[in-house]
């Protein structure tokens, strides 16, 4: 137990203490936000339209396309965000990918076990024709890997003809894992980020010959340690090549056995010192004119170690979203892996999963105005998030996230904070209350994890249900929302 959640420990106690010598019921605790009057006196950000989008695992793209969980899950985020979810194509598949111009299906491979992804894989040009029927920015990864640089060409030259929505193309894909005897690992030399760096660099001048200046650069993992001192220097003038850079991010492995902890992932101070490793790349990009995205991102690599469908996931992804925001991402891309065998997916082949809530939540607060902006509220530094957003440059807030990150495991009493809102119009009678929750952290979609007390989504992604909204009296610009353990909600502040 760290210093600070000792202290935060006691002070449950405490609370708990006196509440019991008052007869209450629950543990509670009390917390207070001023919610900023007017986004001028705020220090809040602009968001991305796309800021929540998908990244899909290259040769499953095709398979994707035949899920409705693919067109629903997406449409409702652009209905809630009025801009499409981005998609990018990728993965370690991508760079076991061959282009062959005469393949009549979109990709074609054999793999020993369902559930495997293939060690090498081909596809054809209507790869691209179904690329080009996403509503969205499409970003395609393709290989660098086998060294191959006029089959890559013809690719990205497919690429630019066929997708319409074509925004950037990676070449290869977390590059600092290049197997030794990887074709482009010169014979006897090693890889390294200079060397790394060097082939990009070759790639992208040689390639943007015929496709133009298109690329997604960097697509590391292990960003930043490889781009603050490596690519973004080792460019120079090639960086006018760069369309977008691109990072990996997952806070936690189950690889090798590696243990997991939802407790952890779904932490709100946890996020935000987390996200906060990010900003130093975006501030690089952002100081070249680039766009700066966590391009393949999601909660637990290697099958996700048991947490990664719980609703604990769902409420992660939901900050996760708001701290990449803050903390100068431009887009988070959730990766959608191998279909049937992906424990962080937003939804599967006939369902939806307890991560998506979250997505959807988070999608929902933000809001349909191109003009968001959002701001935090709280300090960064205890169990409750506190967000605010306004929908253009000027007036007051339109809507108010808290999330008590508190982990509630289901054994035990759930503990309670009760959240004083202040500043708020002194003449508001009422806000409007959307909460989303479960049984406990560890749920899974399906199991009680509901929006606005009955709302669910149907297999097909189609939301189902109704969310209500609870009303909540307020009055000398102050209302009280009240806030289980693992538990958010969003309050309208405008009726
Ligand atoms: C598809 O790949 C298999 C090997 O996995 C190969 O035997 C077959 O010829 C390929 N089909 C086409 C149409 O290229
Ligand atoms: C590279 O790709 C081309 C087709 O684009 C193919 O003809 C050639 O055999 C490939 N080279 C190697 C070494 O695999
Ligand atoms: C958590 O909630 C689920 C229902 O969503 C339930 O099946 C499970 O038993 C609960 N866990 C505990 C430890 O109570
Ligand atoms: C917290 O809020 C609940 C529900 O609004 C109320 O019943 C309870 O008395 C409040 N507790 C405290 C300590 O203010």
């Amino acid at each position: 137990m760290t210093l600070h959640s000792r202290q935060a420990y006691l002070r449950l106690l405490v609370a708990a203490t006196v509440t019991l010598a008052f007869a209450f019921a629950n543990a509670q605790t009390v917390t207070t936000f001023a919610v900023p009057t007017s986004v001028l006196t705020s220090t809040a950000i602009s968001v991305d339209p796309s800021l929540l989008s998908i990244s899909i695992e290259f040769f499953a793209f095709p398979g994707y396309t035949e899920l409705s969980g693919t067109t629903m899950c997406l449409a409702n985020i652009q209905t809630l965000r009025g801009a499409a979810p981005a998609v990018r194509i990728g993965g370690t598949t991508q760079d076991r990918a061959s282009y062959d111009a005469s393949l009549s299906a979109a990709v074609n491979y054999t793999i020993a076990v369902p559930g495997d992804a293939p060690e090498s894989l081909t596809y054809g040009p209507s790869f691209f024709s179904l690329a080009n029927e996403l509503p969205g920015d499409v970003t395609i990864g393709l290989n660098r890997q086998l060294n191959n640089i006029s089959n890559t060409q013809d690719a990205a030259e497919q690429a630019v003809k066929g997708v319409r929505g074509l925004l950037a193309l990676e070449l290869g894909n977390e590059p600092e894992f290049y197997a030794a005897g990887s074709p482009i690992i010169p014979p006897g030399e090693g890889w390294s980020p200079t060397t790394d760096a060097a082939s990009q660099k070759g790639w992208f001048s040689s390639i943007s010959s015929s496709v133009g200046n298109i690329f997604q650069a960097a697509v590391y993992l292990q960003y930043p340690t490889w781009s603050t001192t490596g690519l973004i220097p080792l460019l120079g003038d090639a960086i006018t090549f760069v369309k977008t850079f691109s990072g990996h991010s997952y806070p936690q492995s189950a690889c090798g056995g590696a243990a997991t902890n939802l407790e952890t992932l779904m932490s709100h101070s946890g996020i935000v010192s987390y996200t906060k490793q990010y900003s130093t790349e975006a501030n690089s990009a952002h100081a070249r004119g680039k766009r700066y995205f966590l391009g393949e991102t999601n909660s637990a690599t290697c099958g996700g170690g048991g947490i990664s469908p719980t609703f604990g996931a769902g409420l992660w992804v939901m900050d996760y979203v708001l701290q990449g925001a803050l903390a100068g991402v431009d887009r988070l891309y959730f990766h959608q892996g191998t279909i049937g065998n992906c424990a962080y997916c937003f939804w599967g082949e006939d369902s939806v999963l307890a991560p998506y809530y979250g997505a959807f939540f988070v999608s929902d607060f933000l809001g349909s105005s191109p003009k968001t902006r959002l701001t935090m509220i709280d300090s960064g530094d205890s169990s409750i998030g506190a967000y605010a957003v306004f929908s253009g440059s000027s007036g007051p807030p339109a809507r108010v996230l808290l999330y008590n990150s508190e982990y509630f495991s289901g054994l035990g009493i759930r503990s309670v904070v009760n959240i004083t809102l202040t500043d708020l119009g002194s003449d508001l009678e009422i806000v409007s209350v959307k909460r989303m929750t479960a049984p406990n952290a560890t749920s899974l979609a399906g199991a009680g994890v509901t929006i606005g007390g009955g709302g669910t989504f149907s297999d097909e992604c189609a939301a189902t249900g109704t969310q209500a909204l609870e009303v909540i009296s307020a009055s000398g610009g102050m209302a009280e929302v009240s806030l289980h353990a693992s538990e958010a909600v969003i309050v309208y502040l405008s009726i």
